[in-house]
């Protein structure tokens, strides 16, 4: 199988390396790629938001089947625009991924599916919007409803946070995403991830996951993309997980299905454990980053025949297993991520270092002759396998030790809460 991968992120590294291994591959793509993915497909100069420009690479490359990574194609509707070109695409249709594309879209589907989530007002007024506060209390979830490369929602812990953050959102700083304004209750608890192969009609979980969002150790600063993870999260036991599969995964893709509009991709549903039990949070129509770092480096099977599966409507039958291994991934980022930040510093000791246990997967890099130079705000994701999360935690970090960039940062904590519960009482 001929296979273009769309991306540049770790996320895309992750996949691109997984499916590398796979016995069906016979060439393998990658646009734009960054200066990890060359090591296991070929990088290719495309504009991926020209569909017309990757619909023309495709033929001229006889590509069988295309394979969509980040959110923003996802939801400008590459994969339809694929698709009609005649080639197989793992990517949700421009209207399913509205399920990360709007927040309303998905809001209005909880109400219609009775799927837990928290309680919410949807508002195309300032005024509106205001009004509805008033009749709340703080602490608060304002969220602009597009996609608002993770800056869209603020939890405001009084009112007048709550006031400047719909009076920002109206005033533009989001651009079309904030024309419309979702105001949730806030909800109490742990956040997870579940990630879950659905082809339309049926669904082949894939497993858990646990994302460290803010910049800096002990969960502080500013929101980013994730600055580290693990995965599998014991906090979802068998029994969330199965009233999660139950109550909020089946009534979406039935509910999708129901209105004419399949689900078929992979649906990163973001929970939070309440005290009333698993609520969502946010869908996202794409696999998690750095999620899916940890997710391909315990995954035992080939991930290729599962995603053509998901995208040819064919998951029926078909099974994942998994290494009975924890893995954990740290992000190095450049200094003044998630703000701004400078590109170009030298980063030595990057390479090399890749064993059974241990892979550097690139996010924002590029080569400049020998030298690897950070690119990006996100920039590398030092990844662990351990026989439980502590020892994932003490390699990944002996190999970020390796590594020598004075102009880069990670947090110190990654995989912290897990720890914690498995470990306070008995070491
Ligand atoms: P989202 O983009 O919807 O995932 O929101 C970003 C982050 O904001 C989530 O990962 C949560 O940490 C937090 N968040 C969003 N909605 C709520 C809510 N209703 N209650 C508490 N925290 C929330
Ligand atoms: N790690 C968060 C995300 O992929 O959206």
């Amino acid at each position: 199988m001929r296979v273009l991968m769309i991306g540049s992120g770790g996320r895309e590294h992750a996949l691109a390396w997984k499916i590398a291994q796979s016995p069906l591959l016979t060439k393998l793509f990658i646009a734009p790629g960054n200066a990890g993915t060359a090591a296991v497909a070929e990088n290719v100069v495309i504009d991926i938001n020209d569909h017309r420009a990757v619909t023309d690479f495709c033929k001229l490359m006889a590509i069988d089947f295309v394979v969509v990574g980040p959110d923003a194609q996802v939801v400008a509707g590459l994969g339809d625009d694929v698709r009609a070109a005649g080639i197989t695409c793992f990517c949700p249709s421009k209207a399913a991924g509205q399920l990360e594309g709007s927040k309303g879209f998905t809001k209005q589907l909880c109400d219609e599916m009775d799927i837990p989530t928290a309680a919410y007002g949807r508002f195309d007024s300032e005024a509106a919007a205001l009004a509805y506060l008033y009749t709340q209390s703080a602490p608060i979830v304002i969220k602009a409803d597009g996609l608002a490369a993770g800056k869209g929602v603020t939890v405001a812990m009084t009112t007048e946070e709550a006031e400047e953050a719909i009076i920002d959102c109206f005033s533009g700083t989001f651009g079309a995403a904030g024309a419309s304004v979702v105001i949730e209750e806030f909800m109490e608890g742990e956040e997870v991830s579940l990630f879950v192969l659905c082809d339309g009609e049926n669904i082949l979980p894939l497993t858990t996951a646990q994302d460290h969002k803010r910049a800096f150790d002990g969960d502080t600063g500013p929101n980013t993309g994730g600055m580290g993870a693990y995965s599998p999260a014991p906090v979802m036991t068998r029994e969330i997980y199965e009233e999660v599969i139950e109550r909020v995964i089946w009534p979406t893709v039935r509910g999708l299905a129901a209105r004419g509009t399949p689900y078929q991709g992979v649906l990163y549903a973001g929970l939070m454990l309440t005290p009333d039990g698993p609520k969502l949070v946010e869908y996202n129509a794409r696999f998690g980053d750095p999620e899916t770092q940890v997710m391909v480096m315990r995954m035992e099977s080939d991930l290729l025949p599962l995603l053509h599966a998901t995208a040819t409507g064919t998951l029926k039958g078909h099974d994942v297993s998994w290494k009975d291994q924890y893995a954990l991934t740290v992000i190095m980022a450049t200094d003044g991520y998630p703000g701004t930040y400078g590109k170009g510093s030298e980063i030595q000791g990057a390479e090399g270092l890749d064993s059974e246990t241990l892979h550097v997967f690139h996010a924002g890099t590029r080569r400049d002759g020998d030298r690897l130079l950070a690119a990006g705000g996100r920039v590398l994701n030092v990844t662990a396998l351990g026989k439980d999360v502590k020892e994932a935690q003490q390699r990944a970090y002996a190999g970020v030790e390796q590594i020598a960039w004075p102009e880069g940062f990670s947090r110190s904590d990654i995989g912290w809460r897990e720890i914690a519960r498995q470990f306070t009482n008995s070491d």
